[in-house]
């Protein structure tokens, strides 16, 4: 019953139903309905109540629901769960079996997220979106990183799309809002060793949407959307827009559709920058990104080199 009254509360988000439409669509009674209403109030769902015009699921209801999120995406994203809480949601989809390609997982906050090269990333209560996608793309090792690119752009534009906000990518996998980090990429892949091909992967996103109070560590480092508007949108609405798009630059990752975007919104590319590797840093110029999606940079004696991801790190200058 629950989620009948949800499904019909978001189908008219933002307007009132009156109890008794939903009592009869419904078949039970109004004092049932009330009582509903009441319990999807205490687990956080927004709902606005006035006499004679019935009931308003708020705009800003902010509670993490799948069924919304899932309707009117396509069938590749043919199951999506939501935890209050999970370590990390790549990790957990690892220890998962049998999952098919398009497997989605969400959690309203991680107790160990993971970041690129074994940093942690933070990841609090009903603040982001903790979310990662089992893949099985027919793809070799090499072209890997053109996945990282593809949810790089997609969450460049769902945000452009829902908050009209221009981030830029920070090759390879973070996603900056004025020099501050609102989100960071971790794919982690399982190799089919003879032929050096994908067996999945792991595609895992952090988005920091509300604002939230930054430990010492992230201070001057990391941002979040709302830092950067007043405009609120529910986390539901971001994910279904990343989630649609991410599709279209994956279904077309062979004619390489995100790469225009990826450039265009890079947040090094053209610029001097320094690269860091384990204990070395090397100054150069970022001067392309490749059909591979590869970095090409350009070092103070001019010879050109190409960087995939690795354990390095890019600072701007
Ligand atoms: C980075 O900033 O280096 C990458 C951060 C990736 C965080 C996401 S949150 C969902 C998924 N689960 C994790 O443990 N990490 C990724």
């Amino acid at each position: 019953m629950k989620t009948k009254i949800l499904d019909i509360l978001y189908a008219h988000q933002n307007k009132y139903v009156s109890g008794e439409q939903m009592a009869n669509d419904l078949q039970i009674s109004r004092a049932a309905i009330s009582k509903h209403i009441k319990k999807l109030r205490i687990e956080g769902y927004s709902i606005d109540s006035m006499t004679n015009k019935g009931y308003c699921l708020q705009s800003d209801n902010d509670v993490l629901y799948a069924p919304h999120i899932q309707n009117g995406l396509s069938s590749l994203y043919h199951q999506i769960d939501i935890v209050d809480d999970a370590d990390s949601t790549n990790t957990a989809i690892k220890h998962m079996s049998s999952l098919k390609e398009g497997y989605v997982l969400i959690a309203n906050q991680q107790t160990k997220g993971k970041g690129r090269n074994g940093r942690s990333f933070y990841s609090p209560k009903q603040s982001g979106i903790y979310m990662s996608i089992y893949l099985t793309p027919t793809l070799s090792m090499q072209q890997s990183l053109k996945i990282t690119a593809c949810v790089s752009v997609a969450i460049q534009q769902a945000i452009q799309k829902v908050y009209g906000l221009s981030a830029k990518i920070k090759w390879v996998n973070d996603i900056m809002m004025k020099d501050k980090k609102i989100a960071g990429i971790l794919c982690e892949a399982s190799l089919e060793m003879n032929t050096a091909t994908l067996e999945y992967m792991v595609v895992g996103m952090g988005i920091n949407v509300h604002q939230f109070e930054k430990p010492k560590a992230l201070e001057g480092i990391a941002g979040s959307i709302e830092d950067f508007t007043s405009i609120k949108k529910d986390r539901n609405t971001l994910i279904k827009e990343i989630l649609n798009t991410f599709e279209y630059y994956y279904q077309t990752i062979n004619n390489n559709t995100f790469l225009p975007i990826y450039k265009e919104h890079s947040y090094i590319l053209h610029q001097d920058i320094s690269i860091i590797k384990q204990d070395s840093v090397i100054n150069a110029k970022a001067i392309d990104i490749n059909e591979d999606a590869y970095l090409l940079v350009r070092y103070d004696d001019n010879k050109i080199d190409t960087l995939s991801s690795g354990e390095i790190s890019i600072r701007k200058k």
